[in-house]
């Protein structure tokens, strides 16, 4: 690889640097940009299943029982990701209607499909039963009261989990966090409501319990707090025993980070799966419980390193003291930024090795001052016309994407092995005009 080892662990697996340009799953980015415009979105097919491959290989190595790994649709969404996923035997966390409907059209088999979300509407919750959908994870009691009532109505026995609040806290970004006591998500265990609401399931000849449900947050990088909710969670189900309650399987969230600029460590899931396992395991023989199935629920950590986003640079603008490189895209497709103040990098696509010499901040065409993309980095002497490659753009940015100053969400390619195929068209101008209706004649006056 020349000249992109710096970005190593940024960039995906296949990246390399051939005559000054980036490839990527054998394609050339420049001549991807020229075809198909900018700013457009490529996914490395390697990098995806090499993540999985870690999180199997690490199961297999530290867990002794069944397991599986199930991907929340939230990070990326899209008839080639269903696809995906099922080909490579995932299960599947949808978190609305929306996803389950992208899930099942796709052919994406429902059993393997959990139902996860604070405030499923009865017309989600009756999708999910007409569907068949494995799980329906149960998040406050009022909801338990309308799945039941639904279920009754259908004459079924729905198999369901029960999401927990368990009160630990974990160092990320304020809106990410879900699993402190006063997080919207799931019972709290606190003054036995935890207790109660899985009494009360446990009480119904429509629903069946089989698992228990935490999550702590997203882009962590201690699992000693996961080991702790997995812990918790036994703890509750050996609390249950009384009641006939088994825990066939646990699920302690997803939420495993990724590093996105080249001065972060790598995170490799091997420590992460490792931790949880073993407290699993320990947490069940001071019981005396069975081990149950682990469900880990990871959504960035399989798909963020295999996005990159290619922007065009339009102007570089001199401001005060700052050099503003503008590119033709950025807050509309990548909210992450000025939501969380979220920290990229960039490579020149178009002219890889040649030295950074410039300190320069990346910025987007939107009618926002938040939308810069990277507030400084050292790039070459960038011109208009070049391609700027934004790495670990796969996770929470397409599926973040908005309209904002209409503009048209981009196109989304899939790369393998030197093959580039359309899984996302680029939105058209009459997209953009696709849902509204004119007023009728008369009525502007
Ligand atoms: N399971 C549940 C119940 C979740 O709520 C989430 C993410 C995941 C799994 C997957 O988390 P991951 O492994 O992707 O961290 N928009 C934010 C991230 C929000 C995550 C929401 N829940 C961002 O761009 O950082």
């Amino acid at each position: 690889m020349s000249n992109t080892s710096r970005l190593h662990h940024v960039l995906p697996i296949t990246a390399t640097g051939v005559d000054g340009r980036l490839y990527i799953g054998g394609c050339d980015l420049v001549a991807l940009a020229d075809r198909f415009g900018t700013p457009l979105y490529v996914y490395d097919v390697a990098t995806m299943n090499d993540a999985v491959s870690r999180y199997e290989a690490a199961l297999e190595a530290h867990y002794p029982g069944s397991w599986e790994i199930t991907y929340a649709a939230k990070a990326f969404w899209c008839t080639a990701m269903a696809q995906w996923a099922s080909t490579r035997g995932l299960g599947l966390d949808v978190v609305s209607g929306g996803e389950l409907f992208i899930g099942t059209q796709a052919g994406f088999p429902p059993q393997r499909i959990h139902f996860h979300g604070n405030n499923k509407a009865d017309a989600e919750l009756a999708m999910a039963l007409e569907v068949g959908v494995g799980r329906v994870v149960l998040d406050h009691e009022a909801e338990v009261d309308r799945l039941e009532r639904l279920a009754a109505a259908r004459g079924e026995e729905v198999t369901v989990w029960l999401r927990v609040a368990p009160g630990i806290d974990v160092h990320t970004h304020d809106y990410v966090v879900t699993g402190r006591a006063d997080t919207k998500f799931g019972v709290p265990l606190a003054e036995d409501t935890a207790m109660r609401v899985a009494r009360r399931i446990l009480r119904s000849p429509h629903l069946r319990l089989v698992g228990l449900h935490a999550h702590l947050g997203s882009q962590l990088f201690e699992a000693m707090p996961v080991a702790r909710a997995a812990q918790v969670l036994i703890d509750l189900a050996a609390a249950l025993r009384d009641l006939g309650f088994v825990l066939h399987e646990l699920s302690p969230g997803g939420g495993w980070g990724v590093p996105y600029t080249p001065e972060m460590s790598p995170a490799p899931v091997e420590p992460y799966v490792a931790a949880v396992s073993q407290a699993t395991v320990v947490a069940c023989q001071r019981h005396g419980m069975e081990i149950p199935r682990l469900v880990l629920e990871p959504g960035r950590s399989l798909v963020a390193r295999a996005g990159v986003a290619l922007y065009r640079v339009g102007g570089v603008k001199h401001q005060s003291d700052r050099t503003f490189v503008l590119i033709d895209g950025g807050l509309a497709d990548n909210p992450r930024p000025a939501l969380y103040g979220a920290k990229y990098t960039a490579v020149v696509a178009n002219r890889v090795g040649d030295p950074a010499t410039e300190v320069v901040a990346v910025a987007g065409p939107y009618c926002e001052s938040g939308d810069v993309l990277i507030q400084e980095i050292s790039l070459p002497p960038v011109r208009p016309g070049d391609l700027l490659a934004v790495p670990v753009s796969g996770a929470y940015h397409l599926s973040m994407a908005s309209n904002y100053n209409a503009a048209r969400r981009p196109a989304a390619l899939w790369l393998v092995d030197g093959d580039a195929h359309v899984i996302q068209e680029r939105e058209s101008l009459e997209d953009l005009i696709r849902r509204d209706r004119p007023l009728p004649d008369g009525v502007t006056r």
